[in-house]
This record gives structure tokens, sequence and C-alpha cells, in this order.
């Protein structure tokens, strides 16, 4: 069957990466997770001292060193999913942290920062047989891709699904600290210059908030069908 290429946006921690990572296993499709991408950046920046007291960006210095930063995925055989790598070391748990998710946004409205992940992205998937999910990937990275998907799901929903992640993780979290960090999130990525998050207009939408993964992997497969399809 010819392969496509799926892009999946939406807002942060609305369960894009769930659905994007279940559905690339079931069709056999190559899953990259463009936020983790974004994340490796801000995780480099801040363990080189790129950013400042107040929590500003050394612009200049972060952009002599991103020909330095090389961001990879490699299947990880035991769960059967891609973890992140950065610069060959597996970063995959260190780019999940709050002090992560707190400094990233400000990261990715750098356009020099978004220009090289996006050329890496299109590099990634110029062979088709992929789903993206990221923020642009339906507008600026693949605006040609066959099945676009944006996903949404109230703040509240999305922080209450954040936090069970971390303590499922054994990793510190507080419920109000998430809320107000997926807001700050939403309104930078909505309001920044370059690339915004907003939907395709040939995207389909998905409000996930009251629908269950199972729920969600069933509407997935159909609009899958449907694309490979109507091909
Ligand atoms: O999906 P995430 O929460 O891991 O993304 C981390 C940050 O990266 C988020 O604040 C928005 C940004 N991002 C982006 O600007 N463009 C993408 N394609 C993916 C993520």
């Amino acid at each position: 069957m010819k392969k496509i290429t799926i892009a999946i946006d939406g807002f942060s921690s609305c369960g894009k990466s769930t659905m994007a990572k279940d559905l690339a296993r079931e069709v056999g499709y190559i899953y990259v997770d463009t936020g983790a991408m974004y994340r490796s950046v801000t995780l480099y920046a801040l363990r080189h001292q790129l950013f400042n007291e107040d929590g500003s960006i050394k612009v200049d210095l972060l952009e002599q060193h991103m020909p330095q930063i090389n961001i990879s995925f490699k299947l990880n055989a035991e769960t059967g999913r891609p973890d992140t790598y950065l610069n060959g070391e597996c970063v995959e748990k260190e780019i999940r942290t709050l002090e992560v998710s707190n400094h990233v946004s400000p990261i990715a409205a750098l356009p020099f920062v978004r220009q090289a992940l996006v050329a890496q992205q299109q590099k990634m998937g110029c062979d088709k047989g992929v789903v993206m999910d990221g923020r642009d990937i339906g507008t600026v990275v693949f605006p040609d891709a066959e099945l676009k998907i944006f996903v949404t799901a109230s703040a509240e929903v999305r922080a209450q699904r954040r936090f069970d992640e971390l303590q499922q993780k054994g990793m510190p979290a507080d419920f109000d600290d998430i809320l107000k960090n997926v807001q700050e999130r939403d309104y930078i990525d909505s309001h920044r210059e370059v690339s915004p998050l907003r939907k395709a207009d040939d995207a389909l939408e998905l409000d996930n908030s009251h629908m269950t993964i199972a729920e969600q992997k069933q509407w997935l497969m159909e609009q899958f069908k449907k694309a490979t399809t109507t091909l």
C-alpha cells in the first residue's frame, strides 16, 4: 500500500504523542516527536548556561552553538518506542522535567531554532510513512500531508494528564504549577510570530477531553483507512 504522511498538531499535553506513537506502531510507520527536539535544544541551553538569570535566552550564543546540537531518535527495544538522543546521550527522561517545560516555549519561538529543526524534520519524513506530532506539522513542515489531525482538550484535562504521567514516573509534580505551565505555553505557542500553533484549514479536529485512549485510537484508525483508501 502507498505510504502517506500523517501530521498531528495541537496544544501541549493533549495526548498527541500517545495517539501518534500508537498509530505509527499499528501501521508500521516511523514516529517523530518534534516537541522532543525543541525540548532537547532547551536542555542543551540549560546545561550550557545559555539562559540569563531573568530567564531570557543568550540568543547570539545559542545561535553559535546550534551546529553542535545533534538530535536523533533510536528505537528502544524494551518499550518499542523511539528514545530521544542529544549528542549521543539518551535524554528521554531529562527533557520531560518541569524545568525544561518551563523554558521550552521561548526557545521554540526563535526563528533560527525552528529553521534548523524544521529542515531536519522534513528530511526525516521525505520518504513518507511517517507520523509526526507537533505544532506546525500540518501548516509548515508538511503542508501537503495526506492526513492532518488537530487535537484539542481543555487546559484542566491536559494538566491532569501531565500530572498523572509525572507521578507515574515518580517525578515531582504539583497540579497548580502544571496548569499554569500548560496555560502559559498555550498562550506563547499560539501567539508567537514564527509558525504559531493553528489548525491547518484542511485538518480534522479532534477534541479528546472526554474520550478514552481506546476511543481515540479507533477514531484515528478510521481516519487512516479513509485517507489511504482515497489515494
Ligand atoms: O509537545 P511538547 O509539549 O513536547 O512540545 C514542547 C514545546 O515545543 C511546546 O511548548 C511547543 C514547542 N513545539 C513547537 O513549537 N513546534 C513543534 N513542532 C513541536 C513543539
